[in-house]
């Protein structure tokens, strides 16, 4: 297992606060995640050492223009209100710390693709963040997608969101640790500094409404069908900008 893969499971994924049929229900789905998990970590350094033998400035836009089409301010709103609008007037008493960690992740979204316009502009890519809107690369994702742009699976459920905070944000957390593991260039790590932090409260956002709200199997069925769904071999990966392929 790589070492960063084990330090993040250590630090993170195994320890936590509370006990009974979320944790076990979460540790069994995290026995899915393993593999890919570890082979994300891997890819991410490789890519990272690709990108450094470029020997060329261009890699820097390609990870910037990614993640400005994965989580601009357009992308992000689009995303964010599809986890917010499923949690119905009536059941908000019920999920409203949910609410308040999702409402905290739309800003976190729209600052992400700000930095990523922030790469762009302090690298000389370009001059204004509008002439990102006429170019397809910080618009466009090779990839199917879990939400967003093409919303292949409908937030039925008020929890079933916790399947892709805790399969694809941990992703984010890893390949951003294994990026930063391999590349020394303080714009790109200036970036990926000022997002850390905030992909990993998504991760734990995740893992706490599995732990404290997937008690039973009527709440845990619609969380498993987003694994279902994101262990799929074509599963979404984080974005080049995140340490994934593309
Ligand atoms: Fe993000």
């Amino acid at each position: 297992m790589q070492p960063i893969l084990r330090d993040f499971l250590d630090k993170w994924v195994y320890p936590t606060g509370f006990s009974g049929a979320g944790v076990e229900f979460r540790l069994r789905q995290t026995e899915r995640c393993l593999p890919l998990w570890d082979r994300l970590v891997a890819q991410a350094i490789q890519f990272a050492q690709n990108d450094l033998k470029s020997g060329s400035d261009e890699y820097k836009a390609v990870r910037a223009r990614a993640g400005y089409a994965a989580e601009g301010p357009f992308m992000s709103l689009k995303q964010m209100s599809t986890q917010i609008l499923s949690v119905e007037i009536n059941e908000q008493p019920e999920y409203i710390d949910l609410q308040r960690m999702r409402a905290r992740q739309i800003w976190d979204e729209v600052k992400h693709g700000q930095l990523h316009a922030d790469v762009l502009l302090r690298g000389r890519f370009i001059k204004r963040e509008e002439e990102l809107m006429n170019d397809p690369r910080a618009n466009t994702q090779p990839k199917l997608s879990y939400f967003g742009m093409t919303a292949m699976f409908p937030h039925i459920h008020p929890l079933a969101r916790a399947g892709q905070h805790y399969y694809n944000e941990s992703m984010a957390c890893l390949g951003i640790a294994a990026t930063l593991s391999v590349i020394d260039d303080c714009l790109v790590r200036h970036q990926l500094r000022s997002q850390e932090a905030e992909e990993m409260m998504h991760f734990m956002e995740g893992k706490y409404q599995i732990d404290a709200y997937a008690l039973t199997p009527k709440d845990q069925k619609p969380i498993e069908e987003v694994f279902d769904f994101l262990l799929r071999p074509w599963a979404p990966e984080p974005s080049r900008a995140l340490g994934g392929s593309q």
